[in-house]
Order: structure tokens, then sequence, then C-alpha cells
């Protein structure tokens, strides 16, 4: 088996800086791939927190004036994870997350600073660092989509070209008027090219230019294709479903292990379930909870978007909490829902605890103490941290969709009796479907032996990177064949 070397482009990755599941995406997959004799490099841009992580860093690349701005490429590595950095401060060394900044705000010129990144990403693609030339350059969503039209529009000898679509929700839309800025010829502006509904589409020019796109799941990449969950590029991606596929993520079952984790009150296995429940005391009280072994205790972990289905789990709550239920809710977002989640706590602390913010660790005790993780999402490419609860038994209760429906097999009664069951689903995604498998889950939970099987089931499932960074090496592979070929 020959080496292949790829270019990974994106925004976030785990663990220097991060706002969602991309970022664990990024950062895990280059090392699952390392054992198909994948050898990648992830491009990201020199955010302050990059720049400082940085273990080593080497100039590999000089750009005087770039956008303003002297600009650098370094080469260097982090946790294992071997990366290229766009250091180029006037657009990237800013307070806030990737995006905007601290007041929430979206940074003005973020068109010029993800479009430098696919310039970047591109002549890199091309050979401007000859010590790594790669065979394939893989785009993460919007951030890096521009990158595939830069490598179409010029007309040196390109590498094969990966876009992943891990939310199609976001799709970097820029007004026209900044095509000659970010150095795109004046014919790329058609339907065939990267206009987008009179604007200038980063993600779909990603998936106009892609020699393949990939998305997280199967069925995701499905639903994509059809108008309901399609965001206006249904049509695009039916017109090239022929070159689509779902690959569904994996988690670093090394950060996630709750036989080693540091994160939780006591570390368990399927083997010492019952330590579970030292967990969930810890839990009660971190976040003000009544005291309450019997209880059974759900627990959300989320980013609170419309996707994530949040407004709806609020509305199931007074019907399910008078049935001796708690719920932990750790999440960050939608300001009206924060406020609406911290007025709920306020009401009723006995039952509803909820802390707003960006909290690692109190991910992981959540997912080792609750019964239960509740993900009632709209729609959801893939989803981690219904994988994660399958490896810490608390029972995902999820709606049937995307990456959900892919993940969790439903407690229904064939699948109880052949013990395959590992979770709760509902579909449509309503409040009232949502209230009924809350309630579902409910009296499973107070039926322990089948409870403990689910768990068991759950627990055993591979959610690990290693047979799914298999699809992607074999991918990689075969574009790199076809490649060849051209
Ligand atoms: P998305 O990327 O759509 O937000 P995913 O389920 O794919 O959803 O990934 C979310 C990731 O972010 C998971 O690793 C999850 O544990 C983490 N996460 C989400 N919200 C928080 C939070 N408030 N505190 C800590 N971790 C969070
Ligand atoms: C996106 C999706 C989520 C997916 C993650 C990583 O943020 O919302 O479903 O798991 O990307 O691919």
């Amino acid at each position: 088996m020959s080496s292949i070397r790829v270019l990974s482009v994106a925004s976030e990755l785990y663990p220097i800086v991060k706002t969602g599941g991309l970022a664990d995406v990024v950062g895990a997959l280059p090392i699952a791939l390392k054992a198909q004799e994948i050898e990648t490099r992830t491009l990201i841009p020199g955010y302050p927190a990059v720049t400082s992580a940085l273990e080593t860093a080497e100039e590999v690349l000089d750009l005087s004036n770039f956008h303003g701005g002297p600009a650098r490429v370094l080469s260097g590595s982090c946790a294992g994870i071997e990366l290229f950095v766009l250091d180029a401060a006037h657009l990237f060394a800013r307070p806030g997350n990737p995006y905007s900044s601290p007041d929430g705000a979206d940074w003005p010129d973020n068109a010029i600073r993800f479009a430098a990144l696919g310039r970047i990403a591109a002549d890199i693609g091309q050979g401007s660092i000859p010590a790594f030339a790669p065979d394939i350059v893989h785009a993460h969503d919007w951030q890096a989509g521009l990158t595939h039209a830069y490598l179409h529009y010029s007309d040196r000898p390109r590498p094969g070209t990966v876009m992943t679509v891990h939310n199609l929700a976001y799709q970097g839309q820029f007004p026209r008027e900044l095509l000659n800025e970010i150095g795109l010829p004046p014919d790329s502006f058609t339907v065939d090219g990267v206009e987008y509904y009179g604007s200038i589409g980063f993600l779909k020019a990603g998936l106009r230019f892609a020699d393949r796109i990939t998305t997280v799941s199967p069925t995701y990449a499905l639903e994509i294709q059809r108008p309901q969950h399609g965001m206006g590029l249904d049509g695009l991606l039916r017109g090239r479903a022929d070159i689509l596929s779902g690959i569904l993520n994996g988690i670093d079952t090394s950060v996630w292990n709750p036989a080693t984790d540091p994160h939780i009150a006591s570390s368990f296995d399927a083997d010492r379930l019952e330590n579970r429940a030292i967990n969930k005391v810890a839990l009660q009280e971190r976040l003000g909870l009544r005291a309450d072994p019997e209880a059974f205790l759900l627990g959300v972990i989320s980013r609170m978007s419309w996707q994530k289905g949040l407004d709806l789990l609020l509305e199931s709550l007074p019907a399910v909490l008078s049935e001796h239920i708690q719920i932990a809710v750790l999440g960050s977002g939608d300001p009206e829902l924060q406020n609406r989640y911290r007025a709920a706590a306020e009401a009723d602390p006995a039952q509803i605890g909820v802390w707003i913010g960006y909290d690692e660790s109190l991910a992981h005790l959540i997912q080792a103490g609750a019964d239960a993780l509740v993900v009632p999402s709209r729609f959801e490419p893939c989803g981690l941290t219904q994988l994660c609860a399958l490896r810490y038994g608390a029972v995902p209760i999820v709606s049937r969709v995307g990456g959900l429906a892919d993940t969790v097999v439903d407690a229904d009664e064939p699948n109880i009796f052949g013990n395959t069951a590992t979770g709760i689903e509902f579909e449509p995604v309503t409040t009232q479907t949502l209230t009924d498998a809350l309630r579902r889950a409910h009296a499973l939970f107070r039926n322990r032996a089948v409870w403990h099987q689910i768990q068991q089931n759950g627990m055993a499932v591979d959610v690990s990177w290693h047979h799914r960074a298999s699809q992607y090496a074999s991918l990689y592979r075969q574009l790199a064949k076809a490649r060849q070929a051209v």
C-alpha cells in the first residue's frame, strides 16, 4: 500500500480551537488515518490560540503583502497533529471565536479571511511547499470551500479534491462586489461557478468543483438532496449524486473513555456500571439538583440553536417533570434560549439544572452521570454527543434524522427482544413526539433489566474512528488513482 498525502483544510481543530463537532473531526481524523498510511497535514488559520499552541514552528512560505499585510505559513505540530498555520496577524490575531468578536458579531471581513485560507490551501495543493505536495486537498465546510474554486480556475496541474459538508446550514455567502478582491475571475460569477442566489457562495463553490463530496452520515447524504434539508443546495447535490457519499463520524475513544476519564467522579466500564451512581450524585451536586439516586436524570450537551430542537425540549418539560424526572443542561448559543433555560432552572432548581457556557469537564460528567442523553435535533448531519453517550452508558434519546438515525437503534419491542436496542428514537420532530419518547424512555428506565441491557448494547457499539477512517482512506486512494489517469 503506497502512502497518500492529504492536505486537510479547516477553520477549527480540537484541542486547540473548537466551536463544535467540526473541530473534533478535523483533529481526530488525521491521527486515525495514520494507521491507513495516509499522511495528513492540516492547514488552519493562525488564531492566537493556534500560534501559541505550536510546539515547533518553521517558516515554509513567506507572503510579504497578502490581503493588506504580511503573512507566512508555518509548519509545526501540536498534540500529534502535523499543521500548516496561515500566520497573518491582520486577519487572524483577534480575540473571540474563529468567526466573531467577543460581543458575538461576525467579523466584517470574514470573506477575505476565509478566502485567504482557501487561496493558500490551493497554492499548497499546487506545490508551493515542495516538502509537502499533496495528492488530495480535503476541504471542510464553507470556510475552506473556495480552495476548490481557486484550483479550478488555475491552469496549472492540480491534486484531487474532496469537499466535506459538516453542516449545510452554514454556507458562507458574501457580496459579489468582493469577487475581484478575493482573486476570482469575472467569468466565475455564473450559476456554474461560484454564484449563489446573487452572492458568492463559498460552500457552493466547494460543492460545485470538488471531485468528491462527502457528508458525515449516509442518511444526511440523502436528506440534503431533498428540498426539506437541502437548504437551497439540494438541486446541485442531486446533480452530483454520483460523487456524493456519507461517511459516519467517530469519536476519539482515548479522550472519551469512561475507564480512564480524569473529568469524572468515578471511572467505570460495562462491567462496573454501578459506579455511574457516584457520577450521578456528583452531577446532581454540581448543578444543585435534589440528591436523588432514583430520579430519571436526563442530560443535554449542545449548542443552543434552532437546529438542536432545544425549544421543543423546554416545551416538553412541564409534562414530564412531574414524573420523577430531572434534567441537567449544558449549552450556549442563542441568547433567548439561554434565558429561557435559566428561567426554567430558577423556577424549579430541584429538577432542572442549567449551566450556560462551554465546559469540557462538565460535558464528561454529564455523559458519565446522566441516565439518558437527549438530542432532539430538527436536523443533524452526524452528531457526536450521542456517540459519546453510547460509550458512557447514557442511553441516547434522539430524533430520527441524519446521523442520529444512523447511530441509534430504537428500543422497540423487536429490538429489545433481539438485544439490539441502543436508545430511543422519535419522529417527526415535534414537542408531542419528544414528550412521548421521554415517557417511553422513563418507563423503560424503571425496568432495570431492560435498561441495563440497552446500556450494555450501546457500550458495545464501535464508535471509534477506526473503520470510519478506512472509508476516507479508500476514497482518497480511489480518487488519487482516478487523477493519475487524467
Ligand atoms: P455540533 O457540531 O452541531 O455542535 P456535534 O454533536 O457534532 O454537534 O458536536 C458537538 C461537540 O461539542 C461535542 O464534542 C460536544 O461534547 C461539544 N459541546 C457542545 N456544547 C458544549 C458545551 N456547552 N460545553 C462543552 N462541550 C460542548
Ligand atoms: C456539524 C454538525 C454535526 C456533526 C459535526 C461534525 O457541526 O452539526 O452533526 O457531528 O459537524 O461533523
